[in-house]
């Protein structure tokens, strides 16, 4: 198990072309970033890139991603010079963001499931909202903190796993395994509760925090049916935040 993705930075870009990846995240998220047209975008925790270039590629007029993992700043960069987008990349902490005031949008998918301690969830939500102009917003996926792990069904229909062992309180270890075509990885994330990330969005500066539901893609629709996306949607393991400063 690991939460350092230099080892795991090539099946984790795999593990995104997942059809739930497609027409759940990734529909969602888009969906709640809406049309960055002319906005300035940072991509936070942007790993290899994934939702990086699809920003860009929406028409934001510029983009920087920024992540912890020289591994995926590494692919992300490979990336970029194969196919010139203009962004921007570098190795950072999320909760030491060398930005000011720069940004209309702050993405981040799978970034605050990576806070073990409240203190760790505000710095990370203080970093991401000193980033944004005032009025920009931040839209973010993660482990939901509504989902109760440990009693978690099986989603290998999807193609992954999620188990919660021990004691249910903040700071418990969640583990995702996804199954490839040659074989399982495992990544860890952490419990921290809803009323924990309300405090921390409001302590930033949010004023404004929505919770969003997954959505279906009218193409997931196609691709299988209801009762197929039905534990996805109803008991979600994933949660979507909209924050606006
Ligand atoms: C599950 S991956 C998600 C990558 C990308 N957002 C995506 O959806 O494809 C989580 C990423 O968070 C990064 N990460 C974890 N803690 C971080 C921190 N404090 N600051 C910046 N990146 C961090 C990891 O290096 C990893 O690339």
């Amino acid at each position: 198990m690991t939460t350092n993705y230099d080892p795991i930075a090539e099946q984790y870009k795999r593990s995104k072309q997942m059809p739930w990846r497609t027409f759940v995240e990734c529909y969602t998220l888009m969906e709640l970033a809406g049309n960055p047209s002319s906005l300035s975008v940072l991509d936070i925790a942007c790993g290899e890139g994934f939702y990086t270039r699809m920003i860009r590629q929406r028409g934001a007029a510029r983009v920087t991603g920024v992540d912890l993992s020289q591994g995926m700043i590494t692919l992300a960069q490979q990336q970029e010079d194969a196919h010139q987008q203009g962004i921007a990349y570098i190795v950072g902490d999320a909760r030491e963001l060398p930005v000011q005031e720069e940004y209309d949008l702050a993405i981040a998918a799978y970034l605050l499931n990576y806070a073990r301690t409240r203190e760790e969830l505000q710095s990370m939500c203080d970093g991401i909202a000193r980033a944004l102009k005032p009025g920009g917003r931040f839209v973010t996926v993660n482990s939901s903190p509504a989902f109760h792990f440990p009693a978690s069904p099986s989603f290998r229909q999807f193609g992954f796993e999620t188990k919660a062992v021990g004691d249910w309180q903040e700071g418990t270890p969640i583990t995702w395994t996804f199954h490839l075509e040659d074989g399982p990885f495992d990544i860890e994330n952490y419990y921290l509760s809803v009323a924990t990330h309300e405090n921390a969005f409001r302590q930033a500066g949010f004023s404004e925090v929505r919770w969003h539901p997954p959505q279906l893609s009218p193409e997931g629709l196609q691709d299988q049916t209801d009762d197929f996306w039905s534990p996805l949607l109803e008991n979600s393991p994933i949660a979507f935040i909209e924050c606006v400063k």
